[in-house]
């Protein structure tokens, strides 16, 4: 029978990031939960109408740190309409959005992602949503990814996971020769970081291993599709927490498992949301040679 070929591993890193999900809040109440799940729903659908509207439509875009780094009009104003939405709906907090930086102060505070996707939303692709998480104490609490052309809702709180109103389970294929990967490694910023030659190798490892690797272009939502049962994993360097603090709890309410990688500036003992590499595997999936490229990728980042 054919089996994927081993990965050449210099190091075994495995361990070198613990494997655990996101913490789970001692004591906060998961009615409180609920509530701020349904908020961040409500701030998020307040603007999918206008963004879907605006998609394929002519737009202003801009650049910020290069040309692979885009923002448009519409993530600018969808950031501002949600940011007003939360703090008006809950004055105790404080949001962090990825184009305005931080408003408002107190214990709630929301990691916004007004577009993630937004190459996709910006060239006429429909791989884009919007992604809020809510985190208290250092804990994510709720969170919501809404993905406006699939007209699908993706949401968490302590509760549960759920897709549109029904409770959502993850499911993955056990052995990766049969799984469907979502990772966009190596992006060019990988090859200045991992050298070329490297990383094109690691990824042919992954093209061999798995059964197929795809490159959706927006890792919420990559995280959404394992948390729903419709991708068996998804794995990626260089992300911020406005990315992937709602889809850490959707997943891990949903079953699945979320490995934070920590490298570079951010100190292992923060939070998984924070960290820069993740992999996220649905529910009895288990990728043993996947975490292993990763650890070594981050270990040699550090
Ligand atoms: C990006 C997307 C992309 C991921 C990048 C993110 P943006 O977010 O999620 O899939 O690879 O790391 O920065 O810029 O579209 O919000
Ligand atoms: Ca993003
Ligand atoms: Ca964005």
């Amino acid at each position: 029978m054919w089996r994927p070929p081993d990965p050449v591993i210099e190091n075994d890193m495995s361990q070198a990031t613990p494997e655990t999900s996101v913490e789970m809040p001692a004591g906060f109440d998961p009615e409180e939960s609920a509530q701020l799940r349904a908020v961040a729903i409500a701030a998020a659908m307040a603007v999918a109408p206008g963004l879907k509207a605006a998609f394929r439509s002519k737009m202003v875009v801009d650049f910020k740190n290069d040309l692979r780094d885009i923002v448009t009009e519409h993530d600018r104003a969808a950031e501002v309409a949600i940011t007003e939405h939360l703090l008006a709906a809950v004055p105790q907090s404080e949001v962090l959005g990825e184009e305005g930086g931080l408003r408002g102060s107190g214990p709630v505070r929301w990691y916004v992602d007004p577009i993630d996707g937004t190459a996709n939303f910006a060239r006429g692709l429909p791989n884009w949503c919007i992604s809020i998480g809510a985190v208290v104490d250092g804990q994510i609490v709720a969170g919501v990814i809404v993905d406006p052309m699939g007209g699908n809702v993706f949401s968490a709180d302590l509760r549960g996971a759920y897709l549109n109103d029904a409770p959502m389970r993850s499911n993955a294929a056990q052995e990766a020769r049969f799984a469907t990967l979502i990772s966009s490694y190596p992006a060019a910023r990988d090859f200045a970081a991992d050298g070329k030659a490297a990383a094109l190798e690691d990824f042919g490892q992954l093209v061999e291993g798995f059964s197929s690797v795809r490159r959706n272009g927006s890792a919420a939502l990559g995280l959404a599709h394992v948390a729903a049962g419709w991708a068996d994993a998804a794995a990626g360097f260089g992300i911020n927490a406005w990315d992937v603090t709602a889809a850490v709890l959707i997943l891990r309410q949903s079953g699945g498992r979320y490995l934070p990688f920590a490298y570079g500036q951010t100190p292992a003992a923060e939070p998984a949301f924070v960290h820069p590499g993740y992999i996220a595997i649905g529910g009895g999936g288990d990728y043993p040679f996947l975490s292993q490229t990763w650890a070594r990728i981050a270990a040699s980042r550090s």
